[in-house]
C-alpha cells in the first residue's frame, strides 16, 4: 500500500494484560479508499487491535495516527471526532431504543451533529435501507437474530459518516447467502473513499474484499500483503488454518 498518504496509521503499537502481550509490535498503514483485512485465530488479539485504535482501551506502547493527528491514548469520543467508527463483536445497541431511533441518535450526536431530528430520523432510514434493515425501524434491538443486530451494529458506525471505518466481524452470524450483499457494501464504501480495516473470519469474504490482509498471531504481525501471497502462504495456512486444513489437503 505504498505511494499513498495513509489515513489511518499504527506505528509499534503494543498492549499488554498482565503477563500477556495481546498485541505486540504491531505497525500498520491504510491509504484512503482502501481495506486492510486482518484474520488471526481465536485470541490473536484483533479485537483487541481495534479497541486500541478506536480509543476503548490505551495502549501501553506505540501510537495510533489518523491523517496527520496522534490520537494515541485519546478517549474514544475524540477518536470519533476525527472519523473512525467501528463496531463491536459484542453487539452494544441502547436497548430501551427501537432499531431507528438508535442510528438516530448516532446520525445526531455523531460528529455530523446534525440538530434536526427529522433530517437525523431521515439519515437513519437511509441508512438502515443499506445496510438491509429497511422496514425493520420501530423493533426494539432485542428482537433482532443475531445477523441483524450485527447490521445495526453497521448502520450505526455508518450514521457517523466516518472516514475510517473498523468492522470487527460484522459477517459473522450471516447465511451464506446474505455474505454477498454485505461484500457489496463493504466495496460500495471502498469506492466512496472510506478507509476499512476489516476483521472477518471467513476467508474468501476477506479476500475478495480486502487490498492487503494481515495476519495477527500471538498478537503479533506474521505476515501482511496482497490476499493471494498472504493466504498462500504456509506460515498462514499452518497457524490460521491449522490441523484441519493440512489434513485435508494432505489426503
Ligand atoms: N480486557 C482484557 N483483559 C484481559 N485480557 C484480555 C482483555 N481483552 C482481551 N484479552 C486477551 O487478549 C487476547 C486477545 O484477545 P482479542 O479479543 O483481541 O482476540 P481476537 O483476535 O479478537 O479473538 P476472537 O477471534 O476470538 O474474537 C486474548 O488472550 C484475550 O483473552
Ligand atoms: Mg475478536
Amino acid at each position: 500500500m505504498s505511494g499513498d498518504t495513509p489515513v489511518l496509521r499504527v506505528q509499534g503499537l503494543q498492549r499488554r494484560f498482565g503477563g500477556l502481550m495481546a498485541v505486540s509490535d504491531v505497525d500498520l498503514a491504510v491509504p484512503a479508499g482502501r481495506v486492510l483485512g486482518v484474520i488471526g485465530p481465536n485470541g490473536a488479539g484483533k479485537s483487541t487491535l481495534v479497541n486500541l485504535i478506536s480509543g476503548h482501551l490505551r495502549p501501553t506502547a506505540g501510537a495510533v495516527m489518523i491523517g496527520d493527528a496522534d490520537l494515541t491514548g485519546a478517549r474514544p469520543w475524540r477518536i470519533a471526532q476525527a472519523g473512525v467508527a467501528r463496531t463491536f463483536q459484542i453487539v452494544k445497541p441502547f436497548r430501551g431504543l427501537t432499531v431507528a431511533d438508535n442510528v438516530t441518535v448516532a446520525v445526531m450526536f455523531g460528529p455530523a451533529r446534525i440538530r434536526s431530528r427529522a433530517r437525523a430520523r431521515r439519515e437513519a432510514e437511509e441508512v438502515l435501507e443499506r445496510v438491509g434493515l429497511g422496514g425493520k425501524g420501530e423493533l426494539p434491538p432485542a428482537e433482532l437474530p443475531v445477523a441483524d443486530a450485527r447490521r445495526l451494529e453497521l448502520a450505526k458506525a455508518l450514521a457517523l459518516r466516518p472516514r475510517v471505518l473498523l468492522l470487527d466481524e460484522v459477517l459473522a452470524g450471516l447465511r451464506p447467502a446474505e455474505i454477498d450483499p454485505a461484500l457489496r457494501l463493504i466495496d460500495e464504501l471502498r469506492g466512496e473513499g472510506l478507509t476499512l480495516l476489516v476483521i472477518e473470519h471467513i476467508i474468501q469474504a476477506i479476500a475478495a474484499v480486502s487490498d492487503e490482509v494481515l495476519v495477527l498471531h500471538h498478537g503479533a504481525v506474521l505476515t501482511q500483503g496482497p490476499p493471494d501471497e498472504v493466504l498462500g502462504d504456509e506460515r498462514v495456512i499452518e497457524a490460521y488454518l491449522g490441523h484441519r486444513y493440512t489434513r485435508k489437503s494432505g489426503s
